[in-house]
């Protein structure tokens, strides 16, 4: 699994209203395969099956089945403010995306507009994952980048505390740019992690702003442990 950078299209979004939601992304993890009646692929089918139950009412579920060398461990997350049955949808249609992508990988990730799956064959839960992670980006500029790169920082910052403060790791917000116009951002972190580390992940991916989406009226940073977005318009439900 590795870094990788990828475009958000307008066309993108059409598509996905048209015909669904669509993964943003997803790596199959390299730690192993399992072959078919492998004890691991029942363990894992029990544990997409927990976290299908456990994820919705909370926003977040996690958890391990099985022993070793065929125990697997997992997690999944929905947006701060997706309802439970979106939850469910998303967490749902993750689990099998990802089968289907992934079939022999003993780990997998995938990201949705709404939620995140991973398992693996490993114990990472309470741990910051710094290695599944990729960037999206909107294709048109600012036309003020050094003043909005700076406000887009001090939005993401402020959410990083806010978010890190609750125990539900998330926060949404916004703040005034000129004349009317609004930036609009979001923070997220998996609830495995300590308040103290979802502090440390957000800050991470807060500092690759230059890399991401510097002058971009819209960007994310998208983690195994924690996400950030921002734009120019609202796209949180209140
Ligand atoms: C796992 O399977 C893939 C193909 O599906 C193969 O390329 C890879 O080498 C396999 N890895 C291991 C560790 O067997
Ligand atoms: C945004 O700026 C970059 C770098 O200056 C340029 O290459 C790109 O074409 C611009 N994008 C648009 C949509 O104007």
């Amino acid at each position: 699994m590795s870094s990788f950078s990828i475009y958000l299209l307008t066309f993108a979004l059409l598509l996905q209203t048209i015909y669904g939601a669509s993964p943003l992304f997803y790596f199959c993890s390299s730690s192993g395969n399992f072959t078919a009646n492998d004890p691991y692929e029942s363990n894992l089918r029990k544990l997409l099956g927990n976290l299908y139950y456990q994820t919705p009412p909370q926003g977040f579920g996690f958890g391990s089945v099985g022993r070793y060398p065929y125990k697997t461990y997992g997690l999944a997350l929905c947006r701060g403010d997706v309802e439970a049955a979106d939850c469910r949808t998303c967490v749902n249609d993750a689990s099998t995306k990802i089968r289907e992508r992934c079939p022999y990988n003993k780990g997998g990730i995938i990201w949705y507009d709404n939620c995140l799956l991973k398992y693996i064959n490993t114990d990472f839960l309470g741990k910051i994952d710094n290695q599944n992670k990729f960037y999206m980006w909107n294709l048109r500029n600012v036309s003020k980048p050094t003043t909005f790169n700076q406000k887009t920082r001090e939005l993401l910052s402020l959410l990083a505390k806010d978010a890190s403060a609750t125990p539900k790791l998330y926060a949404a917000g916004e703040l005034e740019l000129e004349k009317s116009k609004k930036l609009y951002g979001l923070v997220q972190c998996t609830r495995d992690l300590s308040t103290s580390d979802c502090f440390k992940c957000l800050d991470g991916i807060i500092g690759e702003l230059p890399r991401c989406c510097d002058g971009k009226e819209g960007g994310r940073v998208v983690g195994g442990s924690c996400n950030f977005r921002y734009e120019i318009y609202p796209f949180v439900t209140a």
